[in-house]
């Protein structure tokens, strides 16, 4: 498999998009909140996206996709429609966001908490969060793809939930979605395949409270829910090689737990 290796000014360029992808998600968190509903939210979204940062949404009219972002309301696992569904006091939310700048792509999704969530679904929000932090630690020349399922699956089995099979982080730079497929789970798919410097790629690990098993929408093509029901949570982060680590593009201001430059060799 050939992976694309970027060079300084594609990075330049990358941190550029994955920055307002990230500005997305803060710009929206105060929005974020009981009787708002998903579409006025993706709106707000489109409307910063288009005119505050001259930017582009990846997700619009992608394959079909009818709005510019995925939000995924509890049991929706990912590519959440939104719509004229009401956000309630308890809901936990992924809001996924990938704009395109100068050619370039951003990707990048946080958990949302609306009121207060059951003490299960904190939990498995913070088990999402945790494993893409952590996977981010081993991410560096030299390592294998397949060394992040090795991270994230122990802990998404310790807390008792999950690891998506069906769904994979990708690469991205000019394109929205690249070899290799990243996956999350534990797997030698891709024990051989090593990372180098000016890779650059999306983690973004889904994480079920019940069964992984997922579900497609079969009258609009797109949301896929979990099998069972069960809640689920996701964040995602777009990630360049460095010479001994990596840079996450899309670093929030609000991510104290994680620098913006990991040095992991
Ligand atoms: N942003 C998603 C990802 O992380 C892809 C969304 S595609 C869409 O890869 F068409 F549903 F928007
Ligand atoms: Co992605
Ligand atoms: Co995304």
């Amino acid at each position: 498999m050939n992976i694309k290796i970027h060079d300084a000014a594609a990075i330049e360029k990358m941190r550029v998009a994955g920055r307002l992808a990230a500005e997305v998600l803060e710009m929206i968190a105060e929005h974020v909140k009981a009787g708002v509903t998903t579409l006025e939210l993706d709106n707000i979204m489109l409307d910063h996206i288009e005119n505050k940062q001259h930017a582009i949404s990846a997700c619009l009219g992608y394959h079909g996709y009818p709005k510019a972002t995925c939000i995924s309301v509890n049991e929706v696992v990912c590519h959440g429609i939104p719509g004229i569904q009401k956000l309630r006091n308890g809901d936990i939310v992924n809001i996924d966001v990938t704009v395109i700048k100068d050619g370039y792509y951003g990707d990048t999704s946080k958990m949302f908490m609306v009121g207060e969530p059951s003490l299960r679904c904190r939990q498995l929000c913070k088990c999402a969060r945790e494993s893409l932090y952590k996977a981010l630690k081993i991410v560096k020349p030299g390592a294998s793809f397949s060394d992040i399922g090795d991270v994230i699956q122990p802990i998404a089995d310790k807390a008792g939930f999950t690891v998506v099979r069906d769904y994979c982080g990708h690469g991205i730079g000019t394109e929205f979605h690249t070899d290799p497929c990243v996956v999350h789970y534990r797997n030698n798919s891709y024990r051989s395949l090593i990372m180098q410097p000016g890779m650059i790629f999306t983690i973004e690990p889904m994480i079920n409270a019940g069964t992984w098993k997922c579900k497609v929408n079969k009258k609009n093509g797109w949301t896929v829910t979990t099998a069972d029901k069960q809640p689920s949570a996701q964040y995602e982060h777009t990630v360049i090689v460095t010479e001994d680590g990596c840079e996450i593009t899309t670093r929030r201001a609000e991510e104290t737990e994680i620098e913006p430059v990991f040095h992991n060799l």
